[in-house]
């Protein structure tokens, strides 16, 4: 294959496979996105995980339970679809845990109560679903692949954090007001997770090109804000926007200015748990290396048998 046919594939909205010719840079970013994507997931684990031990109930756990493992397995779908662009896991998770790749900036900030684990479904996971269902027809085969059943769980992720939310709101003035105070401490890190204003992105146009993304940052966001409205009106929850409003005109909902500068101190690192979260997944890599190296040393065992098996084999014919 060459940069032709690499062009005409893109061209015809055909996918491009682990063996095809790429560009470097195309390779190089398909890399770098789908590496932080799993980063994001396994990263994404810790705020909920904590929650699990203090569930207020059996049934509670059990689904918080399910949907963090949920996350792992994203994790683990989206490593395996970097390998077959020649990346190493290995490295990955090294450049992660050494602060060199980054992971979504909403998992920076702290879970406080219950209802920020309804929250992160309804808003994190729905945010999650806007930018990742276009990302099945994503110009790479394997990512659009993996993308198609973690947009499935994704959206059941989102119902089960809305019908938390439903739960406590049909509760005690306390569990409404603990609801309120999750919303308003999520809503605008939501946002932001749909990245910088199209002005200031600087790698939406060649991703665009390349079909790698399908819509730009601003108009992700404003399909998240028009599908949350009238959520927040059913479930009885005010968003912290007093510039939120119906705009008949564009047929959108108008929204007020995001604090740019918080995005860009959390991503630089500077958000309430970063330095907590990166510590948690290097201590979970250092402590289940005992665990890959006898992985490692029972499939050398495994693969040594087996060559002995068909040397003894060979002398028996
Ligand atoms: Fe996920
Ligand atoms: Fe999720």
């Amino acid at each position: 294959m060459t940069q032709e046919q690499f062009e005409r594939t893109i061209d015809r909205d055909q996918r491009v496979e682990p063996r095809d010719w790429m560009p470097d840079a195309y390779r190089a970013t398909m890399i770098r996105q789908i590496a932080q994507h799993a980063h994001s997931e396994i990263i994404g684990m810790q705020p909920e995980g904590l929650w699990i031990t203090r569930a207020p109930s059996l049934r509670r756990r059990a689904i918080l339970l399910a949907k963090v493992q949920d996350e792992a397995g994203h994790g683990l779908y989206l490593y395996s679809a970097a390998e077959t662009l020649g990346a190493d896991r290995a490295e990955l998770t090294e450049k992660l845990i050494s602060g060199r790749q980054k992971y979504s900036s909403i998992f920076n900030y702290p879970t406080l109560t219950f209802a920020d684990v309804g929250v992160i479904g309804w808003l994190v996971d729905g945010a999650a679903i806007c930018n990742q269902v276009p990302l099945c027809r994503s110009s790479y085969g394997p990512y659009a692949r993996a993308m198609i059943r973690i947009c499935k769980e994704e959206s059941f992720h989102q119902r089960q954090g809305y019908e938390l939310l439903m739960t406590l709101m049909r509760g005690t003035p306390a569990q409404r007001e603990m609801v309120q105070d999750a919303v308003n401490r999520w809503w605008w890190p939501s946002l932001m997770m749909f990245g910088p204003p199209d002005a200031d992105s600087t790698h939406t146009e060649r991703s665009m090109a390349w079909k790698i993304k399908r819509h730009t940052n601003d108009e992700l966001r404003q399909r998240f804000v028009d599908m949350t409205v009238p959520q927040a009106d059913a479930l009885g929850v005010t968003l912290p926007d007093p510039e939120l409003r119906w705009n008949a005109e564009r047929g959108h909902h108008d929204f007020g200015p995001i604090d740019w500068s918080e995005l860009k101190r959390v991503i630089s690192g500077d958000g309430p748990c970063n330095a907590e979260r990166v510590a948690v997944r290097r201590a979970a890599h250092e402590d289940g290396a005992w665990v890959r190296e006898a992985a490692a040393a029972y499939a050398a065992k495994q693969a040594e048998r087996e060559r002995r098996r068909d040397g003894e084999g060979l002398a028996a014919v």
